[in-house]
């Protein structure tokens, strides 16, 4: 899809459809709405008095061949109260126009941006939304039933003075969500097709694209490191394991300044092993990949946009499945750590191939750790699919990620972890254990194991399972896999 910068006068555009936003308020009738309504001769105030057109989140409003506009059409989604207006908003209702658009077959859209809002976020926002909105999950249909797509997104409203602001916008809302798209389409794929083998010559094949540095260890190599906690999991399957391993480097690195470590769950099918799962809705366990597919995209963006700060991406795969060469649950596991591990229910596989991940992105020289993961299905008890579940050993740095999920528009809570909570993860006859003994807080103490391998890095656990699938389409998103953290990540790299 093309999205490209216009200076016509929105009155002049020859295009499928004219779309701009509506604030739901008194008179909703204001400024280029008011404009609007001038060249159509009074349509949008008559629509506003008949309760048509409210302003109300996500309303929509479909007027056809408007009077003196050059647009075959004219849509106007409603925006909510000005008050609460973000870029958030901006960037779901572009997409939820988009969505509305192509489901009648529009091909080519232009979006008109409200007078006082023509500045680079709202550009940012807007390439964003309409970009995540497009993707769709038919991948592997043959007949595709709605061979429905845009291909066009005209920007407009934007003066000749804010047009370089709005080139910046647009070129970052790109690389995101183009980024974000490139994580979905890897979670979305089912486990037949991407086995950790396959997903780490995707990474590599990224990598190099993007011109990062990529290291892919094989079953031999992490071996070779004592990688025990990940080889447990993987010993179940015929799959061999990989761990990914992609670095960006600024062009002038400053001695002493941080080195950001994210590093990924990519279990690419958890049967639960021996702990095996019950078969009802074991299907979405192929998107049990997408932490690691949300940092491999991560890197892909900050490829392009070029951070001053040191990533190292780590990203653990394997599948998780019970053959007879499986983990048993008792069974005493070392990890690349050197902590000893009870594994008292093979399903918490996770934890497992975290334990090493860390370790290592610390061995490799990281300072500070982020770790995203579909973790525990408690998470999704706690915070349902609204919240990402954050987990922090240091409150400045969890403070920092806060304010770009809030900046990035991605819902995030932080949990608690406190010390009591060392208790559950104890081990009887190992170090630690990988499950707790039945005390409820089932998220917490997931991360609590995982914290065992941050040491004293400041860590950051972000818990996905919630929120890395939609169950449902929304109207500004398909059904399916979301890349979430992906745009709070970026966010946070880039204020570094
Ligand atoms: N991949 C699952 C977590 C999960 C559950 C993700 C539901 C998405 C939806 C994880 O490996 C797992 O199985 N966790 C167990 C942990 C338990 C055995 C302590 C869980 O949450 O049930
Ligand atoms: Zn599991
Ligand atoms: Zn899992």
């Amino acid at each position: 899809m093309q999205i490209t910068l216009e200076s016509k006068p929105y009155a002049a555009l020859e295009t499928e459809a004219l779309v701009t936003y509506v604030f739901e308020e008194t008179d909703p009738v204001q400024g280029r709405i008011s404009e609007l309504d001038q060249t159509a001769n009074g349509l949008l105030r008559s629509l506003a008095k008949s309760g048509e057109l409210t302003g109300k989140t996500l309303e929509m409003t479909l007027i056809h061949a408007p009077a003196g506009l050059k647009a075959a059409r004219l849509l106007l989604v409603g925006a909510g109260k000005r008050e609460q207006f973000t870029s958030g908003t901006l960037r779901k209702l572009a997409g939820a126009a988009l969505r509305y658009l192509k489901a009648r077959s529009v091909k080519q859209l232009a979006f008109l941006v409200r007078e006082n809002n023509a500045n680079e976020e709202s550009a940012q926002a807007i390439a964003e939304g309409v970009l995540t909105a497009n993707f769709e999950t038919d991948k592997y249909k043959t007949e595709k039933k709605n061979d429905k797509s845009i291909d066009t997104v005209l920007l407009t409203g934007y003066s000749d003075a804010e047009r370089s602001a709005a080139e910046k916008g647009l070129t970052r809302g790109r690389i995101i969500a183009e980024s974000q798209n490139f994580a979905r389409d890897l979670i979305n794929e089912p486990s037949n097709k991407l086995t950790p083998k396959i997903l780490a010559e995707k990474a590599e094949a990224m990598a190099k694209q993007a011109g990062l540095a990529v290291e892919i260890l094989d079953e031999k190599k992490i071996t070779e490191l004592k990688m025990g906690a990940l080889l447990s999991v993987s010993q179940g399957g015929p799959e061999p394991p990989r761990v990914m391993v992609v670095t960006y480097t600024p062009p002038n690195p400053k001695p002493g300044a941080p080195v950001i470590g994210l590093i990924g769950k990519a279990v690419t099918f958890d049967t639960g092993g021996i702990s095996i799962k019950p078969a009802d809705g074991m299907e979405k366990m192929k998107y049990d990949m997408a932490g690691g597919a949300t940092m491999l995209g991560v890197m892909r963006a900050l490829a392009a946009l070029k951070p001053n700060v040191k990533v190292i991406c780590v990203v653990p795969s394997t599948e998780n499945m019970p053959g007879g060469t499986a983990q048993k649950p008792g069974d005493i596991q070392t990890a690349m750590s050197g902590k000893t591990i009870e594994v008292l229910n093979t399903d918490a596989e996770g934890r497992l191939i975290l334990a090493d991940g860390l370790h290592y992105a610390k061995q490799l020289g990281a300072t500070h750790l982020i770790d995203a993961a579909t973790l525990t299905g408690a998470i999704v008890v706690a915070l349902a699919n609204v919240n990402v579940g954050v987990f922090g050993s240091d409150q400045p740095f969890t403070d920092k990620l806060l304010a770009s999920s809030k900046a990035a528009g991605e819902k995030m809570w932080q949990m608690p972890i406190d010390d009591e909570y060392r208790e559950f993860i104890k081990g009887t006859v190992a170090d630690i254990q990988n499950i707790g003994s039945g005390k409820g807080g089932g998220a917490i103490t997931g991360a609590m194991f995982i914290k065992e391998f941050a040491g004293d890095s400041p860590w950051i656990h972000l818990d996905i399972a919630g929120t890395a699938w939609n169950d449902d389409a929304k109207s500004w998103l398909a059904k399916g896999p979301t890349g979430v953290a992906l745009r709070t990540l970026v966010h946070l790299v880039m204020s570094y």
